[in-house]
């Protein structure tokens, strides 16, 4: 009889469990695709720097004699579908990519001010890799799941060679660790609420560093979007849905949930009571968007016109009307398919039951004489726009493909005024022909001022 046993192992708390399910999962997996394997652990030191430093440095040394290939750091806390790590591997085999890896949920949510440090920054993709899955080269991963290639850790050692950075290990054998993974600070320009733009210093960690210098040596940071990964702790982290999961502003989407409330400065009784009233609309704006748009309608030069495409209910329309209300009294054009039915139209939207709301909610607020719509086809609708009619802030909200958003960009960029605002809404994952399109357009036509929540504000240059 051929031996078949059951290994029964109590654990308490996520971690511990994590780490066996998911362990003994990603071996039966490594092994039934034939691909070699070695665990690598270190314990006993609980600095994850100097751990990590010990780990690399330790591939860099045994890499050659045993013709190991890869370097996939996964921390004990993390877990996902094994058949993801053969897939990054396969990843970094078919389409020479030297560092891939997950995005990993983060633990808590931070506040605002830490935007910036959590939050990958998209970068334009390769036609190569976007044709055949989801896959985007971003500024930042985290190490909790990282797949490097033993090129990618030789480029890295040799230089950290170079520059001098190694110590000696604290064990009795003295031998030599390279100092990867190192930590600190960095400047950067953010605007408080309370302080305006003032200069911030954001702590970070070994992962931003690592990153860093990969890019420096000219290796391109690559995220698989289609990798759920699950992060364990009191709590198991995770994004909520496929639409959660799939937005690559990490936690952000999260913690700026449409249900808050959206507050812009120096607001009276009034305004507040409208914002109430506007924050009731349904939409697609985060809180942190709609404020957004409401400051850059509130500040927004007296003449200049705004031009929103993709207006739905009046979510966001509401957000620049009272910016306008309580500023310069800028006009706004509403433009939306809202009943039409023509091809383009999603059927989602394609109901005249959302131009009633929009009309209602603009009555409500009492925007009617600010707020123009206009029922039609966005590019359509730009072939009538008389010239002398400047716009100071385009919102791009309507077909998020790339032809959409292309076609509705150069219709009414030229309308825009030099250093007016171009702003895009939905940055991120999930519509990666939109962000593609907007990537091709930074450094030619528009310049990228800020990026809140998945609002990407650029202008004209
Ligand atoms: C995501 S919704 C806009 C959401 C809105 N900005 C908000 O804050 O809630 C997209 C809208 O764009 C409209 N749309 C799509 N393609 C369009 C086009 N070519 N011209 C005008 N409107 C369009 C749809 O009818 C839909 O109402």
């Amino acid at each position: 009889m051929k031996a078949n046993v059951a290994i029964a192992i109590p654990t308490y708390g996520g971690i511990a469990s994590n780490f066996y399910d998911f362990t003994i999962a990603l071996i039966s997996a490594l092994q039934f695709k034939d691909i070699g394997f070695e665990f690598f652990t270190y314990h006993g030191d609980s600095l994850i720097t100097r751990a990590r430093n010990q780990l690399i440095t330790r591939f860099y040394n045994e890499a050659e004699e045993k013709g190991l290939t890869h370097f996939l750091f996964l921390d004990s806390d993390i877990a996902t579908d094994p058949n993801n790590i053969i897939k990054l591997v396969e990843w970094t085999l078919k389409y020479d990519i030297d560092v891939i890896g997950g995005a990993v949920p983060l633990k808590g949510f931070k506040d605002d001010l830490f935007q910036e440090c959590q939050t990958f920054r998209l970068t334009y993709n390769d036609e190569q890799i976007l044709s055949d899955n989801r896959m985007m080269k971003v500024d930042f991963l985290t190490t909790g799941l990282l797949l490097l290639t033993k090129k990618a850790v030789f480029d890295l050692i040799e230089d950290a060679k170079k520059k001098d950075h190694w110590y000696h290990s604290e064990y009795k054998d003295k031998k030599v660790v390279y100092d990867i993974f190192q930590t600190g600070w960095k400047e950067s320009k953010i605007t408080d609420k309370e302080l305006g733009e003032v200069e911030f210093r954001h702590y970070l960690s070994e992962d931003w560093f690592l990153c860093n210098w990969l890019r420096d040596l000219g290796f391109d940071i690559i995220v698989d979007l289609d990798i759920k990964v699950w992060h364990r702790g009191i709590h198991d982290y995770r994004f909520c849905d496929e639409d959660e999961y799939n937005k690559i502003s990490y936690c952000k989407q999260l913690v700026a949930s449409k249900d808050r409330l959206w507050q812009v400065e120096d607001a009276d009784d009034e305004l507040i009571n409208y914002i109430k009233y506007a924050n009731k609309i349904e939409g697609f704006m985060s809180a942190n968007e709609c404020a957004t748009l409401h400051n850059l309608a509130f500040e927004l030069e007296e003449g200049l016109e705004i031009v929103e495409i993709g207006s739905y209910q009046g979510r966001s329309t509401s957000a620049l009307g009272l910016g306008c209300k309580y500023g310069n009294k800028n006009k706004i054009t509403a433009i939306d398919l809202w009943g039409l039915d023509i091809d383009r139209h999603e059927p989602e939207y394609k109901d005249s039951k959302y131009y009633d709301s929009f009309k209602q909610n603009m009555s409500k607020l009492g925007l009617e004489d600010l707020v123009t719509s206009i029922e039609g086809e966005s590019t359509l609708v730009a072939k009538e726009w008389d010239k002398k009619r400047k716009i100071g802030i385009l919102l791009i909200d309507a077909g998020h493909r790339y032809e959409d958003v292309k076609a509705d960009f150069e219709a009414w960029y030229p309308y825009v005024v030099k250093g007016g605002k171009v702003i895009f809404h939905d940055y991120y994952g999930k519509f990666l022909g939109l962000v593609k399109f907007v990537s091709s357009q930074e450094g030619k036509t528009i310049e990228c001022v800020d990026l809140i929540d998945t609002l990407y504000i650029s202008k004209k240059l």
